[in-house]
């Protein structure tokens, strides 16, 4: 053994050759700051060995290496742009004396090898991927680019073009179009990995390949002439920049960070790299982005330990076949787990059916699944109007229409034909599961499992513990959201559990706005810019103004000290017009469809007129008094489902708010939205609202924390 670290090992292997092994102790292999000072050692041993002829770099973990430790990541930043500058520059010379050891190298990336991870790959003179393996540089998702010479190397390698793309769009590249654009030289079964590194190994010692010629390439400026450069870059400039929008500054930058060092040398271009990226990460947006993702990971951790207690969903049911159950039904088909679909109506079996087969030509037609694997997951859904199978299904959701008494029939109707310890989930948008689970003769099994529309695309499931729920139906329901690919946060019961109760402030705001005489196109346009993908109104109208009237009397009879309120609203007012929103082409745009048959939205000049008398004469508002108008109720109602435990901690109500609703992420979520503005800051900004009534004030927890100078967000979990 020639080095042997914690997580780093090097050994030679025959001829000279050498392996350079990530093994580290955790579940996967990072570059954290330990695992980096290892690296330094092992390279500097290599270097002071004389008969190296060539090196592997390898991992013992399924993934190669996932990149840069992102706990690191917010205390690095917080140095200061000089102090940034100078932690690269010792990152880029280690690398750079990897990319300038005196014998070949070579990367087996095995698995993941993503940022920082593919980076150092990037320093290999050759690459050799297994063909499930993935690759490519993600950092814009964390409001950064790469800062460890990818920004350099990689155009060199693969092209301008691509390397906008690849760093641009920050995806995970299949080996196949890793291949295909040059960032890897060989794709290889798992088996023949190692048999390939040191094949490629050999032929460069034999002399066969100029592993130098390709060490210029990456060090050398891009061989493009003037003209086709500013082509390249200016043209990816329009697309991207209109990708990304204004609250994303990360793509932009690293393209006219390419750019600007498309013309030097390495060392040059990396000084050029390092100075934007330091500017870049001590921005605003990169702590939130950065804090999101350690957000998920705790969020992640928490569904892992619920998991844990509990087994697999191998049978699911789904009671109602309409817009939730078929969306269900798809999911869980699409994913594995077999799932009963019992409507009382065949039609809508039918249309349950024949929305799953849309949704899974769609996977079809863009290459996603191939037939066999459509008609499989097809297979996988069984529509019945009978109880016949359920004699061996391990959890069954309830998505039949929303009406207390149908739900506790239905429910009870259920349990009677279910196997003993089945657990059973409603959908329920607004009825307690606690009062529902009095229907039942097992409230132990029973919790909600709170889906948002589409089912497809939404990443949320909000898991509702009743006050009978055990412990089991909520580990299993868990379980089960995972299995599906989604996000469970489990909270506990009141009126909205937590999305909704957050949401109907918001919407308590929007119509207050309107009753002082705002204009709802200007509110929806200032809360766009605020960076929600759509205004209040034009949410409303998605959700169905019905359904909005519907949950704000749930909402108001729930908590009538702040939610109630007197007088018609424009939302009410709507909903007596029977304008229900997208639905029925009229809420407060009209819709038309467009050539694709999706729903146009346009402005109804009507609209006004209509409103009459629900919202008050015009008076101007500033876009400023909006923004804290709309979002103050919102924050101010996330704090109290903290503070009363209805959600376990800040970093879930963050995630469920940007998961479930949208939440503008590079906002970081409502409550680190308050933390960036100061507690003491928001407080007083409300105060100026307080008399619009309770959802303005905010609570006394909240004024002593502000007193003591607190964070929902201490230095370690925003980071
Ligand atoms: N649509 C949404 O955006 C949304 C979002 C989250 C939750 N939810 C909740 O999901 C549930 C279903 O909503 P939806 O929008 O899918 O409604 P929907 O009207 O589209 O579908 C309800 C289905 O239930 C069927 N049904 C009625 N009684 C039944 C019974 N006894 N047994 C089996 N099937 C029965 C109906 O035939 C219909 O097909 C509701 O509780 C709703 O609040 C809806």
């Amino acid at each position: 053994m020639l080095m042997e670290g914690k997580t780093i090992h090097v050994a030679a292997v025959d001829e000279g050759i050498y392996e350079l092994v990530f093994a580290s102790e955790h579940s996967v292999n990072t570059l954290n700051r330990a695992t980096l000072a290892e690296l330094q050692e092992a390279v500097t041993a290599l270097k002071a060995t004389a008969d190296v002829r060539g090196l592997m770099i390898t991992s013992t973990k399924d993934s190669f290496i996932v990149g840069a430790d992102i706990t690191e990541f917010m205390g690095m930043f917080a140095a200061g742009e000089a102090a940034i500058v100078e932690g690269l520059s010792q990152i880029n010379a280690l690398f750079s004396s990897i990319e300038e050891l005196p014998f070949p190298t070579v990367a087996a990336i095995n698995g993941l090898a993503l940022g920082g991870g593919f980076e150092i790959c990037l320093t290999c003179d050759y690459r050799v991927l297994t063909a499930g393996a993935k690759v490519g540089l993600p950092e814009v998702k964390l409001g950064i680019y790469p800062g460890w010479g990818g920004t350099v190397r990689l155009p060199r390698l693969i092209g301008v073009d691509n390397a906008n793309e690849w760093i641009c769009g920050g995806a995970e590249n299949r080996a196949d179009k890793a291949l295909k654009d040059g960032a890897v030289d060989a794709v290889v079964a798992p088996e023949q990995l190692r048999d390939a590194a040191l094949e490629l190994l050999r032929g460069c010692i034999a002399g066969k390949f100029d592993y130098l010629a390709r060490r210029t390439e990456k060090r050398s400026p891009i061989k493009l002439n003037q003209i086709e450069m500013m082509m390249a870059f200016e043209s990816a400039k329009g697309v991207i920049g209109a990708k990304a929008g204004p609250h994303y500054p990360a793509p932009m930058a690293a393209i006219k960070t390419m750019q600007s060092h498309a013309t030097k040398e390495l060392d040059d271009a990396l000084v050029i790299e390092a100075k934007g990226f330091a500017k870049l990460a001590t921005n605003e947006v990169t702590p939130a982005l950065v804090g999101l993702f350690l957000k998920d990971q705790l969020v992640k951790k928490v569904g892992k330990k619920y998991e844990a207690d509990t087994a697999p969903v191998k049978q699911a049911a789904v009671l109602g076949a309409g817009i939730m159950g078929g969306g269900i039904a798809y999911q869980s088909a699409s994913r594995g787990t077999p799932i009963l679909m019992k409507d009382i109506n065949e039609d809508a079996l039918q249309l349950g059916l024949d929305e799953a087969a849309k949704l899974l030509n769609k996977q079809l037609e863009r290459g996603k699944i191939d037939a066999p694997k459509m008609a499989k997951a097809l297979g996988h859904i069984r529509p019945t109007l009978s109880y016949g199978d359920f004699g061996n299904v391990d959890l069954v959701v309830e998505a039949v229409v929303e009406n207390p008494k149908v739900k506790k029939s239905v429910l009870a109707e259920v349990e009677a034909q279910l196997p003993e310890g089945a657990i059973l989930a409603s959908n329920t948008s607004t009825i307690s599961i606690t009062e529902l689970a009095t229907a039942l003769k097992h409230p132990e099994n029973f919790c909600g499992m709170h889906f948002f529309n589409p089912v497809h695309r939404m990443p949320l499931v909000e898991v509702i513990r009743g006050k009978k729920t055990s412990a089991e139906a909520v580990a299993r329901t868990v379980a089960y959201a995972k299995a599906l690919g989604k996000t469970p946060i489990v909270v506990n019961d009141c009126p909205g559990f937590l999305v909704n109760r957050v949401l109907f402030p918001y919407f308590a705001g929007f119509s207050a706005l309107l009753r002082d005489g705002a204009n709802y196109l200007q509110i929806d346009k200032v809360m766009e810019g605020f960076g929600w993908p759509m205004g209040p109104a034009y949410l409303l109208d998605v959700v169905g103004i019905d359904t909005a009237c519907h949950a704000d009397g749930v909402m108001a009879a729930g908590f009538p000290d702040r939610m109630s309120h007197e007088g018609e609203t424009a939302i009410e007012r709507l909903y007596s017009l029977k304008r229900l929103g997208q639905k029925n082409g009229l809420g407060f745009y009209r819709y038309e469809l467009d050539r694709k048959g999706k729903p146009k939205k346009l402005v109804d000049e009507e609209l006004p007129k209509l409103l009459e008398g629900s919202v008050g004469s015009a008076r101007e508002f500033g876009d400023e008094e909006i923004i804290a108008r709309m979002m103050i109720p919102l924050c101010i109602e996330t704090v109290r489902c903290l503070e009363e435990g209805i959600v376990g901690s800040a970093a879930e109500a963050d995630m469920a708010l940007v998961y479930g609703i949208g939440f503008p992420p590079f906002r970081g979520g409502a409550l680190y939205y308050i933390d960036q503005m100061g507690l003491d800051v928001f407080c007083r900004l409300a105060d100026r609202f307080s008399d619009l009534g309770k959802l303005y004030q905010p609570t006394d927890k909240m004024r002593e924390m502000a007193a003591a100078g607190q964070k929902y967000f201490g230095k370690e979990s925003r980071a």
